[in-house]
């Protein structure tokens, strides 16, 4: 790729350009790929609205750009390397050709069931290439996806149905996860009960029984049978929906994050390509999920519009044991590693020598995303799995990025334990107080705004512009506010201390401190909850959970245990408490506001230095949770 930053030189020049000149510098880079017709403007904006348009009038298809684009050279390259769950079976490589084929084959046959151009289309599947293919079928077609964490609950699930007013299912029977087989269709089933959905695909992964309704629901090979692998690609504007992703905030609903097409593919393959630094015939793996959006960008679109191989892995870290991951790397030379803090602290936690049995000279370059990484799993990373020769690039960014926006630029960019370092081009970020004055200079922390618009970003969230607008765009005027703090050191280097609003990262996942609530209160006996962050050792960020309930006829512990049940059955099992206290009283300001400070310094231990509490309504209800504190 011609827009490759090779020195550091290099990147401050890049920068630079990009901020001198942004649409000149974007411009350039857009260039590179296959536009059917180019656009009239690079980039109209403004932050009050929001409005922001990317290669204004474009005209493009970016299964093109991954195919078409290239095929003549790369046609017989692997795209996809699969593993499965269990390390006995066998895997699959997926050439550029073949997958290209499969693509339309898939795509052929979503149009043989009436869906097409802006239909709206949810996956609901496990890491199997079929999932990265329905991504790229509907893209191919014009359809929206929305991919679905198959690990959220039927009701999670139904949520997303209504609110994108999907049209179309594409899921699996089961899904392998560890020793463990689960069933996934039975989930759509039970989503499904009061919705309208006129289509239900079914990939067979774990031939467990099913029941598959007359009309409405089809057997992936079934309906692949007799379709041709050629499909014309529709031709989609530059800001034509490519997907819905949702993801959580602040207030109950989570929010569906919509991605255009233009923007968004330049982005992530701008972002792919100079982060990682890929190489032709490296092997690069990204541990996500295809459900977040780290899978979108950098197990599929990225990735792929770069023409890299991309493994994708099918299983979980501990199985059949807790070498699995290092296991993988040497079977398939993996050159570029990219997995979560949280990953790696549980790793950690069992030692070295699952490690050492496995040759890992292949690995170049490493990456962590999804929450702050410790300077502590920093060095273990470094130092176990790098061999103190791999740059770790820490990369910061959200669902409403699109794509990474600061990380170093692998073995470019002088890394700093727990540092994501510095912007990439083209991000213009900014450091305010809370007051929204900016904080110039170095040594400054603050909460993390953009103030300048860059392709990969957010445009709304699905039916709720004013959301979009009030989250993102309100609270400090004419920027992107991300929710995140920060610091900026003495050399200029910016490390993310963490969410500053009601969103927690568990594990790397977001959830919305309301959401559990929500779910928390649907179990009869539940009076009110207020729920909060408190750190975990291995997951990052635990949930703590202070509960007031009607205790008639229950012991402590099975009511705790139901409501743990209660959530993951609403949310999923990565929503489930890890601790919850059941309380008499909530701290209350004299209006009646959850005083939640006060409930994470109980949660974190750090109740000595409580702050001001003079605004508190009854303060003996603080003692007492501090004495029954988990
Ligand atoms: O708090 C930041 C944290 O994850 C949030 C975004 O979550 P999500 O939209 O689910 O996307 C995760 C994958 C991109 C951010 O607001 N976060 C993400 N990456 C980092 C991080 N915090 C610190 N360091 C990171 N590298």
């Amino acid at each position: 790729m011609s827009d490759r930053i090779h020195t550091l030189s290099g990147y401050l020049y890049e920068y630079q350009k990009s901020v001198a000149q942004p649409e000149e510098f974007w411009a350039k880079i857009a260039d590179s790929f296959y536009w059917r017709k180019r656009w009239s403007k690079v980039l109209k904006w403004n932050f009050e609205e929001p409005e922001i348009k990317w290669f204004v009038d474009a005209k493009l298809n970016i299964t093109e750009n991954i195919f078409e684009r290239h095929l003549f050279t790369i046609g017989d390259r692997p795209a996809i390397i699969w593993e499965a769950n269990d390390p006995n079976e066998e895997g699959r490589t997926i050439t550029y050709r073949e997958l290209f084929h499969e693509v339309n084959r898939f795509a052929n046959a979503l149009k043989r069931k009436g869906i097409g151009k802006g239909d709206k289309v949810i996956i609901y599947m496990p890491m199997v290439p079929e999932a990265a293919i329905a991504m790229l079928a509907c893209a191919r077609i014009g359809a929206i996806h929305s991919v679905v964490f198959a690990g959220f609950s039927s009701t999670a699930l139904a949520d997303r149905v209504v609110d994108c007013e999907a049209k179309a299912i594409l899921t699996s029977d089961g899904n392998y996860r560890g020793s463990k087989k689960i069933g996934v269709k039975s989930v759509v089933d039970e989503a499904l009960e009061k919705s309208s959905v006129e289509t239900v695909i079914v990939y067979e992964r774990t031939k467990q029984d099913v029941t598959m309704k007359e009309g409405r629901d089809f057997w992936w090979h079934d309906v692949i049978a007799e379709e041709s692998e050629q499909c014309v690609a529709e031709e989609m504007d530059s800001e034509d929906m490519l997907f819905i992703l949702y993801t959580s905030g602040s207030t109950g609903k989570p929010k569906g994050v919509v991605h255009t097409t233009g923007g968004y593919m330049v982005y992530s393959q701008y972002s792919f390509d100079n982060v990682f630094q890929y190489s032709e015939g490296d092997v690069y793996w990204c541990t996500a999920d295809i459900g977040w959006i780290t899978g979108h960008s950098y197990i599929v679109y990225g990735p792929l519009l770069a023409g890299a191989t991309t493994l994708m892995f099918e299983g979980v870290p501990t199985f059949p044991d807790c070498g699995r991951f290092w296991a993988v790397v040497e079977k398939h030379k993996v050159n570029i590693f990219y997995t979560a803090p949280t990953a790696i602290r549980a790793l950690q936690a069992y030692g070295t020598e699952e490690i050492e049995k496995y040759d890992l000279s292949s690995l170049k370059v490493l990456g962590s995303v999804g929450e702050p990484i410790n300077e502590e799993a920093w060095h273990w990373y470094h130092t176990h799995i790098g061999k103190n020769k791999c740059p770790i690039v820490d990369t910061w960014w959200q669902t409403e990025t699109g794509g990474i926006m600061v990380s170093p630029i692998a073995g470019i960019t002088p890394t700093k334990p727990a540092y994501a370092t510095l912007p990439l081009p083209g991000i213009q970020l900014c450091i305010v107080d809370p007051e929204g004055n900016e904080l110039t200079g170095n040594s400054v922390e603050g909460n993390l705004c953009v103030k300048y618009p860059w392709p990969g970003m957010i445009r709304t969230i699905f039916g709720d512009h004013e959301r979009c607008k009030q989250t993102y765009f309100s609270t400090y005027k004419g920027m992107y506010f991300t929710g995140d703090g920060v610091k900026r050191d003495h050399d200029g280097y910016y490390r993310i201390l963490g969410r500053v609003d009601d969103v927690i990262n568990v594990s790397g996942h977001r959830l919305g401190t309301a959401e559990v609530e929500n779910a928390i209160n649907e179990h009869p006996k539940v009076i009110e909850s207020a729920v909060v962050g408190y750190p975990h050792e291995i997951k990052g960020q635990g949930i703590y959970a202070y509960v007031i309930c009607d205790m008639t006829n229950r012991t402590e512990d099975n009511l705790i245990n139901e409501i743990k049940e209660m959530v993951s059955k609403i949310i999923g099992p990565i929503a489930k408490p890890d601790k919850i206290q059941i309380v008499s009283g909530l701290p209350k300001t004299r209006s009646g506001k959850i005083m939640r400070r006060i409930l994470r310094k109980i949660a974190d231990g750090s109740h000595d230095t409580m702050g001001d509490t003079s605004t508190l309504l009854d303060p003996e209800v603080v003692s007492q949770i501090i004495e029954g504190r988990k």
